[in-house]
């Protein structure tokens, strides 16, 4: 069978594609170590209140600039652990966030890092991240979940 020269660059490219991608892809997961958010985590949505660590949501720390941060999900509201939905985070800090929901499907968005996740019933979200950067960020919920959506907000300080 003859082949065009230009078919033949063309096939070239696209198998070099396929390639690269599929290199970066295993590099990123069995090297780096990059997985999927995990859902495999689960609890009764109905006592999220009485179950543990969501009975008593906020920033935790854990170790050295190290803290864990449970956050529980509602329609319309982020509990974060505080009244005014503030929570300051000294820069540097690695936090792991632990989020559920007690209803619906929500949204969990942190603009301007790579946190995004879905928060679905009777799932735990969780998600590992370092501050490097100070500023304001908002937490906010991306998934439409009803009338109030556009309420679910809450603010993050990392501070110096
Ligand atoms: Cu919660 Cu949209």
């Amino acid at each position: 069978m003859k082949m065009h020269r230009y078919e033949k660059i063309w096939l070239g490219l696209g198998t070099t594609t396929l390639l690269i991608f599929l290199i970066v892809v295993g590099i990123s997961a069995f090297y780096m170590g990059n997985q999927p958010p995990s859902c495999a985590v689960t609890l009764n949505p109905d006592k999220v209140d009485e179950t543990e660590p969501f009975n008593n949501p906020g920033l935790r720390e854990i170790g050295d600039n190290e803290y864990q941060f449970t956050i529980v999900a509602e329609a319309f509201n982020f509990d974060v652990g505080t009244d005014d939905k503030v929570v300051q985070i000294p820069k540097g800090a690695t936090v792991h966030f632990q989020v559920t929901t007690k209803d619906v499907l929500h949204g969990f968005e942190i603009a301007g890092t790579n946190i995004n996740m879905m928060l679905e019933p009777g799932y735990i979200s969780t998600y590992t991240n370092t501050f490097k950067n100070a500023g304001t960020f908002t937490l906010l919920c991306n998934e439409y979940c009803g009338i109030g959506h556009h309420m679910m907000y809450a603010t993050i300080e990392v501070v110096e």
